[in-house]
Parts: structure tokens; C-alpha cells; sequence
């Protein structure tokens, strides 16, 4: 680890200057805060809620009728099946538990409404479970449900999924190109079909409802979910919806709907989850109340028109205030203005960041609208809570009566009571070739062609063709997140029978021209390879690595992950004179300008799925030269040429992409990209400063953690849980609001060591200490310490360390909370750090015992005047 240089023990004792004495006494390093606030991102001076905030106006949505006329005599089976339930059934059937966490017998036992599988949860925890062993599961539900032994009213489970590229959880099944593809293919009639055959693969493993589609108009696409949504604009996420709902529940006019061979969908996530600040997961929208309806709504006025049955509500907040407890817009506006009648089911633990609420108690969030708690696992207590909650008056038993009227009627709607499952068991229908087909076409039409100079594609499969990159025989990378697993990683080529890798789709068009492929991921090549001779063309396979949710949220949208390989393999083609076609998978425009410079040619190809052989169909010819598909795929989202666009999207004022939205080549177009695209990534820094992130759930690139203790090999800590030797110093990853969003910090007071955020291109964050920056975090001391403590920022070399002792500062927080400590930046520059080059931009420094966790650390600029540690510059 060459970027470690001196001793560490010793710069952090060196230099303390003048405010240190400041620092010290300070007065416990701000307010300790109630861990529900702590989920709400602040609301600074610089981005006030100007909007929203006031008295809202329901004239920015538009009135809409029921999608299905009121029906008599199902209103009337309604009321005689509430008639007949206990309390204690009615609120069963509002809790939805993940099948990890609860078995059939409870289902019975408790009256329990509904079941998930979440991403990477499978029937017997067997990633391998068969088609049959999810529909053995389901029946073991349903039986449950229906049993009334022990008295009580029979009503149906409903198990959901989350279906969201295909039926993804499945092995086997066909993976669809992500939303991000789709949008690019300007098709709602491909839509409309690839929702019919998701959900007949869905149909098979006796699941009832897929959690699709998202319905997201992403605006940042830092956001790690930017690939699950169709487009950054509302017209195609409007015109998708509609036929994505028609496609997975069938055409309300008709027989087909809902008929076992069509499911109940959700329509996700309402409302204004692609517009969170930053693009920060699970983040607040700060927007006008027109534009939450007119851009992030759009695809529900369409949604609701198809007649969903079932809405989730979302994990952020809009201007502050929670989804899931948000009574305007889940009821005022959702249920009586347009004229919604089924349910509103949260998202995964999602009404716990209501405020009043936890995980096990929500009275706020039934009140507000939600009808089905989505609440995986501590199911029991919900259950127990919210029962009493209605006992006491606290939720009055019109409101529960209301949500399990609207369970209900789905469920009636959906036939689940007859049980009527014409595809359940037929395990050919799951990543049937015909199913195959439709995800094939769809990857055709998702590939958007932004360079072609010379006319370098279409590659004539008759000659010698390199194929080279990581991308190129993944079929992993090339599906992304939430596939089988639920950040898509872990997965290699055995988990994918029947799909077809990029190369291969390749291989079979060379093959059947007659031309020759060899397949190089590094681009080496042996002497005799291609009969000595060069290869006429490269496809080059590369980009990002799967992620889902948050875990895939970014800094910055700079292409980085893996880009030093892949810009190197590039570079050495160049310099061998081998045309380049780059084939680019991402789930989100990132900034290229490195690669487009090195690429003849180059395909946005996003995250195609299982049918990698849709990318060949269109690059290569056929055995007589000729194209055999033309590019059709036109970019639903605008592509950045600086690195600092990170928010850029069709008719923004002063809107200057490199390449526009609905940009897209094609066969007939003679357009010349110029090779000098402008690489200076520093101009990152133009414009407004943004808060510096250097993690928030997970390190933030550049930045990445590791544990130096005593003289030890510095060691990075790469997954949940490190510890360097005696287990001295431990890293684990531990969950403050949301799964694994903080890390816990050990020492055992063996030796001083520390725990840093640490680069290896130092960066110039000077900018931060003259606009006033403070250091941020959210802290937890478990156990306080007995020894000196520093925090430190620090660059590479012995004379620019800057560290300020912490100890007391510790001590004086409570035990045990969560609090928010802030430090003006100009404290470390007093101890000495150079602001213009620092490579350590935190690091935890302890000479005795410690335990203690920490979460959301971040530069941010302008807050050191109301930082609790402060410096005079
Ligand atoms: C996601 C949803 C998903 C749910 C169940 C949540 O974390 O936000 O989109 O449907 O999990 O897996
Ligand atoms: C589940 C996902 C879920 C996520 C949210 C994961 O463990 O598998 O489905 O969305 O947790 O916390």
C-alpha cells in the first residue's frame, strides 16, 4: 500500500495548534438528536423548503374516476367478510412478512394478510429453489390462510415479489433489460409484452403480485436506482406505465384481467422518489407541489388509468416530510383525487421514519393512508402494537376498516380466494424461448449508438474480430442489481442456464458469417492467434458493476469503477491500431469523455439482461456484409460532457449535454465525434460546491476505509466486518436508519491505531475551507474512552497533518445515541492540515479503548458558523 507513507502514531501527537484549546470544553459537539431525525436530511439555509411547506393545493392533480366502475355485489362481499373478522384478523391482514421470517403455521395462527420474498430471498434460503419449490411454498401459504380450524374467516395471502427485470429472484427465468434499456426503446407496445410474459414466469412459481413497475422520472443519476427508471422525463415513464400495468394485470375491459395468467402490480414508489437532493437514497424531494405532479406523478395518472391495484409508497420525503405518514398525498390526493380504490402498501420497513414511529409501532402511518405494513420481520409486535392502538383510539377502526376493504377487493379482484392458477407449476414457461425472444428484441432496441466515426459499425462478422473486456462474457455484470441476489452480485455463469452472454451472442453471428472471434477479457493475444495476423476490429465489453438500492448511490458521475483497467486495455488498442467499438454497460449516463476519446465507436448498451445476443444482432453483419438490424434506441436520459452535470435533463434552462435526450445514431448517419473531449475531471469543482461526501452508507469514491494499527500493513476494509491482528481494531457495518448505513468502530487499547477514509489521488478540497466548510457526521459512543482520541485529516508526507483530540468531546456525548457532531474545517488547518492535497480526509485515531459508531460523513460547505466545534480563520 504505497500511499501510506510515515509513522501514523506519531504526526497525529505533533501538531495542536491554537483552537484546539477551542475544541477542547466545546459543548458536546451539538445536540444530540432522536434517531427518527436523524433520517430527514437537513434543510439548510442554502436549500430552504420553500415549497410544499405551505398550504397545499390539490388543482396540481388532475381529478380522476376509479379505472373500474364501483361493482355492487363485490362491495357487498366486502362487508360480509369484514362483518365476520376480529380485530385481530383485520390487522393481520394489513401486515406483510417477509417468508424468512415467518412460517405458514404462524400465518395461520396470527390471520396474516401477506408475504414477500425480498431480493435474495428464496424458498428453503436455496438459491437454486426450482419453479416447483416456489409454488410448493406458495401452496403451503395459501393452505395456511384458508385453514380455519382454529376459527376464524378465510381470506387469501398474497405473496409479492419484486419482479422488477423479469421474474429476477428465479434462476431460470428470463432477465428483461433494465428500465433504463427500455426507456431508450421508445416502445410501449414491447412494454405491454414484456409485462405479459413477466407475469406468466411470475404466474408459475405461485407468487400472486409483482412490486413492479418503478415509475421513478430520475433527475440526479447519482441516484443508485437511476436504471429502474424508464426515463429522466415524464412523457415515456407516463406512456410505459400505462402499458406495463396492461401488460402485467391484463386490459381491465377485458376477460384477461387479472386472470391468473395476469397479476396484481404495484406501482413504485409514490411519489417523488427520483427526485431526492443529490440523488440520495431514500432522500427528501425538495420541489414545488407542480412539479412533484406534473414531473415525479406523471406515470400514475397513466398507472392508475390501467386500473393498478396496488400502490407502495416511498422511502423519501417530500420537502421534509415522510411518505409513508404523508395523509395529503397518500390520501387526499392518491385515494379521493384520483380516485384510487385499491391499496397502498409501504416499502421495506419504510413507515419507521415516520416521525413518532419505529419500526414496531405506526399508528401515524395507518392514519395517514398506509394500508399494508411492509414489515419483513418484526411482524409480531407490529401486529400486537397496532391492535392496541386501535383499542385505545389511537387509529380510529374506520381507517383499518377502510384498509382491509381495499386489501380486500384486490384480492377478490385478483380471484385469489378461487385460487384459479392456470400457469402455476408449468416450469417450461419460465424463460421460455418465446419469452427469450421478446427480451432479445428488447435489447436491440435499447442500444443507443452515440458514436460511429468513419462508419466503423456495423463490424462485418466475415473478418477477424477481438472481443475483449470485463463485460463481454458476464452475464452478471451485464443483468446488474436485482438479479437472483438483491444487489446483483455473487452471481456467476451457473446461475444464469439458458441466458446468453454478450460474447457468445457475438461468437454465434461470426460463426454463422464465416468470420473469425476470439474472446481476450485483458486484450492479450497469443502470436499465433488470427494466424498471426492483427485483429481487424476490438469490442471492447466494460462499465459498471452491479448495485441496487443506496449501495449504488455515487459521489460523483464519473465512470470509475474498474476505468483505470479498462481506459489502459483501451489505450494499448489505440496505440496497436485496432479500431475500437466500446460497448458500454451502466445503469445510468456517466461521464466518458476518457473512453468515448479512446473508442471508434460507442454503444450504450445499459444492462441488457439475460439476452445478451440482442447486442450482436445489431453490431455485426451478416454473411454478406449487411446490416441485419439498424440501432433504433433514441437516449431517454441526457448524457453529461462535464463532469460536474450530475443534474441535467431535458428542458433545463442553459441545457448543454454532450449528447441530448432522445440523441441516438443510427446506420444512415455520417456523424464525426471529435477525439478530444475535454478529461479534466476538475472542473468538477465549477460551480456551486456541493457537500463532499466521504461515506454515507459506504465509502464515498475516492474514498475508501481502512484500519492502520501500530506498525501493521495498513488494511482496507472491503465488506462488512474487518479486524487487524488481536482483533485490536474491528470495522463492522451496523444499521442506524437503514440496512448497514453506519460503521461501528472497535479499539481494544492493544496499541494506538486508526481507522481512515483514505484516497490515493490526493484531492484539493481547499474550496470547502474557504467557503466556510465544516466536517460533519452522525455519532454513537458505545464506550467511552480512557486515552487520548484525534481526529485528523492529513495528506500524504509529514507536513500537513492536522489532528484535534477528541477525547473529550467523547465522553461528553450521551452514551449510546446517536448524535450530530460538526467541526470547522479551520480547525485542522490550524493543526496544520494543506487543505490543496489531502489523501487521509478522516481518520478516527485511538490510544486506548474505544467503542463507538459512526455514519453520513461529509464536507459541508458554509456550515462552519453553526458548527459545534469552532475555529477563527
Ligand atoms: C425497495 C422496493 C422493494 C422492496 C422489497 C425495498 O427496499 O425499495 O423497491 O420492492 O424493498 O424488496
Ligand atoms: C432485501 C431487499 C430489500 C432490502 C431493503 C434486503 O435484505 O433483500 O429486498 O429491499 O433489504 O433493506
Amino acid at each position: 500500500m504505497t500511499y501510506f507513507t510515515g509513522n501514523l502514531a506519531e504526526r497525529h501527537v505533533k501538531r495542536l495548534a491554537a483552537c484546539i484549546a477551542l475544541a477542547v470544553g466545546l459543548t458536546a459537539c451539538g445536540e444530540s438528536r432522536e434517531t427518527q431525525a436523524t433520517a430527514e436530511p437537513e434543510v439548510t439555509p442554502e436549500t430552504p423548503a420553500k415549497v410544499g411547506t405551505a398550504a397545499s393545493s390539490l388543482e396540481h392533480w388532475p381529478t380522476l374516476q376509479p379505472a373500474l366502475p364501483r361493482d355492487e355485489a363485490l362491495e357487498v362481499r366486502i362487508a360480509g367478510l369484514l362483518a365476520q373478522m376480529t380485530l385481530e384478523e383485520k390487522v393481520g391482514q394489513m401486515m406483510q412478512a417477509e417468508i424468512k421470517s415467518i412460517t405458514p403455521e404462524e400465518v395461520k395462527q396470527y390471520h396474516i394478510g401477506s408475504i414477500l420474498n425480498g431480493g435474495g430471498t428464496f424458498p428453503n434460503n436455496d438459491k437454486f429453489a426450482t419453479p416447483d419449490d416456489w409454488r410448493q411454498l406458495a401452496d403451503d401459504y395459501f393452505a395456511a390462510s384458508m385453514d380455519t380450524s382454529d376459527g376464524g374467516v378465510a381470506i387469501p395471502i398474497i405473496w409479492g415479489s419484486d419482479a422488477v427485470h423479469g421474474h429476477n429472484n428465479v434462476i431460470g427465468a428470463t432477465l428483461f433489460p433494465h428500465n433504463i434499456g427500455l426507456g431508450a426503446a421508445h416502445d410501449p407496445g414491447l412494454i405491454r409484452r414484456i409485462g405479459e410474459a413477466t407475469a406468466r414466469e411470475v404466474a408459475v412459481t405461485g407468487v400472486d403480485w409483482t412490486f413492479a413497475p418503478t415509475i421513478a422520472v430520475v433527475r440526479d443519476d447519482r441516484w443508485g436506482r437511476t436504471f429502474e427508471s424508464y426515463s429522466e422525463d415524464p412523457d415515456i415513464v407516463a406512456a410505459y406505465a400505462r402499458e406495463m400495468i396492461k401488460g402485467i394485470q391484463g386490459d381491465k375491459n377485458t376477460e384477461e384481467f387479472l386472470d391468473g395468467r395476469h397479476l396484481v402490480s404495484a406501482a413504485k414508489h409514490f411519489v417523488g422518489d427520483g427526485g431526492t437532493t443529490r440523488g440520495i437514497d431514500r432522500g427528501d424531494t425538495q420541489v414545488s407541489e407542480k412539479e412533484l405532479a406534473e414531473i415525479h406523478a406523471a406515470g400514475y395518472f397513466t398507472a392508475l388509468e390501467s386500473g393498478v391495484q396496488s400502490v407502495m409508497a416511498s422511502f423519501n420525503s417530500w420537502n421534509g416530510k415522510r411518505l409513508h405518514g404523508h395523509k395529503y398525498l397518500l390520501t387526499d390526493v392518491l385515494k379521493e383525487r384520483l380516485g384510487f380504490d385499491g391499496f397502498v402498501v409501504g416499502d421495506w420497513n419504510g413507515h419507521r421514519f415516520v416521525d413518532g414511529c419505529t419500526v414496531d409501532s405506526c399508528a401515524n402511518a395507518v392514519n395517514a393512508g398506509l394500508d399494508m405494513f411492509m414489515i419483513t420481520a418484526e411482524w409480531k409486535a407490529l401486529l400486537k402494537n397496532t391492535i392496541a392502538q386501535v383499542e385505545s383510539g389511537e387509529i380510529p377502526m374506520s381507517r383499518i376498516d377502510d384498509a382491509v376493504s381495499r386489501i380486500l377487493r384486490v384480492k377478490i379482484r385478483a380471484g385469489l380466494f378461487e385460487r384459479d392458477r392456470p400457469l402455476a407449476g408449468k416450469s417450461g414457461v419460465l424463460g421460455s424461448a418465446e419469452h427469450r425472444a421478446i427480451a432479445r428484441e428488447a435489447v436491440r432496441k435499447s442500444l443507443v449508438l452515440l458514436k460511429n466515426n468513419d462508419q466503423l459499425l456495423p463490424v462485418d462478422a466475415r473478418k477477424n474480430i477481438l472481443v475483449a473486456g470485463n463485460g463481454a462474457n458476464n452475464i452478471s455484470k451485464q443483468s446488474g442489481g436485482w438479479t437472483i441476489s438483491w444487489q446483483g452480485t455473487g452471481n456467476t455463469a451457473e446461475d444464469f442456464p439458458g441466458a446468453t452472454s454478450i460474447f457468445t451472442g457475438i461468437k454465434q453471428a461470426v460463426d454463422a458469417a464465416g468470420g473469425t472471434v476470439l474472446l481476450s477479457e485483458n486484450g492479450e493475444l497469443a502470436a499465433d492467434a488470427f494466424n498471426g495476423e492483427k485483429p481487424d476490429i476490438a469490442i471492447v465489453v466494460y462499465g459498471e458493476d452491479p448495485y441496487a438500492e443506496w449501495h449504488g448511490d455515487l459521489a460523483s458521475i464519473e465512470f470509475q469503477l474498474g476505468s483505470k483497467e479498462d481506459q489502459e486495455l483501451l489505450q494499448k488498442l489505440k496505440a496497436h491500431k485496432i479500431p475500437v467499438v466500446s460497448v458500454f454497460l451502466s445503469g445510468r449516463p456517466l461521464w466518458v469523455n476518457k473512453e468515448l476519446n479512446l473508442s471508434d465507436a460507442f454503444v450504450a448498451a445499459w444492462l441488457p439482461g439475460s439476452e445478451g445476443a440482442g447486442v450482436a444482432d445489431v453490431l455485426l453483419t451478416d454473411d454478406e456484409g449487411n446490416k441485419r438490424y439498424d440501432f433504433t434506441g433514441r437516449l431517454s436520459f441526457s448524457w453529461p460532457e462535464q463532469v460536474h452535470q450530475t443534474v441535467i435533463n431535458r428542458n433545463d434552462e442553459n441545457y448543454a449535454p454532450l449528447f441530448s435526450y432522445g440523441y441516438g445514431l443510427d446506420y444512415s448517419s455520417d456523424v464525426q465525434l471529435a477525439n478530444n473531449l475535454n478529461e479534466d475531471g476538475e472542473s468538477y469543482v465549477d460551480g456551486n460546491l456541493e457537500d463532499a461526501w466521504l461515506m454515507v452508507s459506504r465509502p464515498q469514491a475516492p474514498w475508501k476505509l481502512f484500519i492502520a494499527d501500530g506498525e501493521q500493513e495498513p488494511l482496507w476494509v472491503s465488506g462488512n466486518l474487518a479486524s487487524s491482528a488481536d482483533n485490536n481494531i474491528t470495522v463492522a457495518s451496523i444499521d442506524m436508519l437503514s440496512q448497514e448505513d453506519a460503521r461501528a468502530l472497535s479499539w481494544k487499547g492493544l496499541r494506538a491505531g486508526s481507522v481512515l477514509l483514505q484516497t490515493q489521488k490526493p484531492q484539493d478540497m481547499s474550496r470547502y475551507l474557504n467557503e466556510a466548510a465544516a466536517l460533519t457526521m452522525d455519532i454513537r459512543v458505545d464506550q467511552a474512552p480512557q486515552a487520548p482520541v484525534f481526529a485528523q485529516i492529513a495528506c500524504d508526507g509529514d507536513d500537513c497533518n492536522g489532528a484535534l483530540p477528541l477525547q473529550q468531546a467523547l465522553n461528553e456525548l450521551p452514551k449510546g445515541d446517536w448524535s450530530q457532531i460538526s467541526i470547522d474545517l479551520q480547525c485542522f488547518a490550524k493543526a496544520g492540515t494543506d487543505f490543496t492535497r489531502v489523501s487521509q480526509g478522516l481518520s478516527f485515531r485511538s490510544e486506548g479503548k474505544l467503542s463507538m459508531a459512526v455514519a453520513n460523513i461529509k464536507f459541508v460547505p458554509g456550515a462552519a458558523e453553526r458548527a459545534a466545534i469552532r475555529c477563527e480563520s
